[in-house]
């Protein structure tokens, strides 16, 4: 490599670094992914550059139509599938991981030393528990797996054989450099990937999401050290362990073990399944009545969740601030950290509808507040107001809440009394506090400003 090729291999880590420096913030977060295409861009045109060995029409044809998917994907996915298509993303990445490796072995006129053999049995077994866990995070995640729970007897034990023989199958390629052990190997990783990830319910998969992220970015690493490319491996351990600071930031924040999130299962102890439990009763109210109880309320916590995105009701809820404001009334909003289905979901949605920041509070600055609030008002949230989180036994036990329950006087706007997307029931509906005011979020909140402005 000529010094012209490393000063822009060095260019283009500064700017991919420069891209994770602008994405913390959500005021430069357009200036970071500006800064990461360029990086990119610099990098792939070097790569090019210097190996002219390489069939150029064919790689750029691949650049090109890979491109053009990408661009119409991006353009046209909704903001509520976002996280879906990122963990589809994150499967791309394990399996060209995976492959590279397969080509470097099954490439005759390669040696391996003993160093990348280590490299390519990391690279490739990350690559494949990536790839395979994915896959079933993107089937949990645009509903076409069951997003809750599954276990079976003898779990672990499963998780734990496959596990060994992984090892031993890359023991084998590691001092025969054989062939047949490397493929085993990496079929131990695909069935991994899916054991890890199946036990794991609904409500844990942002934790799950932001550590296959961090998978990813290993497992690029790894493969840029079998290709010897510097960029490859600083933007791999980039992604590598700014997921591996978001996960364990996750697992704070939902209260769960960062080890048992590595080994995947965690959560899973004992599963309660409150569907199908006895009938219970429910109160339920037109905008009227809900335009009357705020109007008669001195201060307003409003909890926006998932149905938000998914009604876009979000500038019609900024309205309805706003008429709350112009009475007096104190609006507040909270945030869970886990709100929606990626992180910082509901702010990049209020954050859209132009809502003030001093209004909107993170879960720690306002979960004191509840007791003495007036009426708290939810709107397409369920899980994270869910007080199963405090029931041993429960799916979701360990998860801070929103404490809602805590409130005078609780509405809830959601279309029907299903379940969120850990599948459990909750009990907030039924209590004696609440309202139910059924419907799409984003009909309901215009009902409402008509019926605030009729009173
Ligand atoms: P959920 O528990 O998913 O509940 C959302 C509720 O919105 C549903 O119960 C649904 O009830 C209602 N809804 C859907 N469409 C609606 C509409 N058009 N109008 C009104 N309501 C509507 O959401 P949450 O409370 O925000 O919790 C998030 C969950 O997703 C957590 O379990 C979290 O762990 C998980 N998750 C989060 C992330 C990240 S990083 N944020 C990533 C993956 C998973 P109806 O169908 O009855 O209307």
């Amino acid at each position: 490599m000529n010094t012209l090729n490393l000063s822009c291999y060095l260019v283009a880590a500064i700017l991919i670094i420069l891209a994770l420096r602008g994405l913390s913030s959500p005021v430069t977060s357009r200036r970071g992914n500006y800064f990461g295409m360029l990086g990119m861009a610099i990098a792939i045109i070097t790569t090019f550059v210097m190996n002219q060995a390489f069939v150029f029409w064919l790689i750029g044809v691949a650049i090109i139509l890979g491109g053009l998917i990408g661009l119409i994907v991006a353009k046209k996915v909704h903001m509520t599938k976002m996280p879906e298509l990122v963990a589809l993303m994150h499967s791309f990445v394990g399996l060209a991981a995976m492959l590279i490796a397969f080509a470097s072995i099954f490439n005759l006129s390669n040696e391996h030393s003993t160093t990348q053999r280590v490299e390519l049995f990391l690279g490739s077994f990350i690559g494949a528990i990536t790839f395979t866990a994915s896959l079933v995070a993107f089937g949990k995640l645009s509903g076409k797996f069951a997003s809750k729970t599954i276990i079976f007897k003898g779990q672990h034990l499963l998780n734990l054989v496959i596990f060994v023989a992984m090892l031993i199958f890359g023991m084998i390629f590691f001092v025969y450099e054989s062939h047949v052990a490397f493929i085993l190997m990496n079929c131990c990783a695909l069935i991994l990937g899916i054991t890890l990830i199946v036990p794991i319910g609904g409500a844990d998969m942002p934790v799950v999401v932001s550590m296959l992220n961090s998978y990813s970015g290993w497992a690029a690493a790894g493969i840029g050290f079998t290709l010897n490319n510097s960029v490859l491996i600083i933007a791999g351990a980039c992604v590598g362990s700014s997921g591996a600071i978001l996960s364990y930031i996750m697992c704070k924040s939902m209260n769960r073990s960062i080890v048992s999130v590595l080994l995947g299962g965690f959560g899973s102890e004992v599963v309660q399944d409150d569907l199908g439990a006895e009938k219970k009763s429910h109160k339920t109210g037109s905008a009227a009545d809900v335009a009357y109880l705020m109007s008669s309320s001195d201060n307003i916590i409003i909890i926006p969740g998932y149905g938000l995105a998914v009604a876009r009701a979000q500038h019609a809820l900024q309205e309805l601030t706003h008429k709350l404001i112009e009475k007096n009334i104190n609006v507040r909003y909270a945030i869970h950290p886990v709100a929606g289905r990626m992180p910082g979901h509901m702010n990049v949605l209020l954050a859209e509808a132009d809502v003030p920041y001093d209004q909107v509070f993170e879960m720690d600055d306002i979960n004191n507040d509840f007791s003495e609030t007036d009426l708290v008002f939810v709107i397409g949230a369920n899980d994270v107001i869910n007080p199963a989180a405090k029931k041993p036994g429960s799916a979701i036990f360990g998860m801070p809440i929103l404490e809602a329950q805590k409130a005078k006087t609780i509405i809830i706007n959601k279309r029907t009394m299903g379940v969120g997307y850990a599948g459990l029931d909750n009990e907030l509906f039924y209590d004696d506090k609440t309202m139910m005011f059924l419907g799409d979020a984003k009909v309901c909140v215009e009902d409402l400003i008509k019926a605030i402005d009729d009173l």
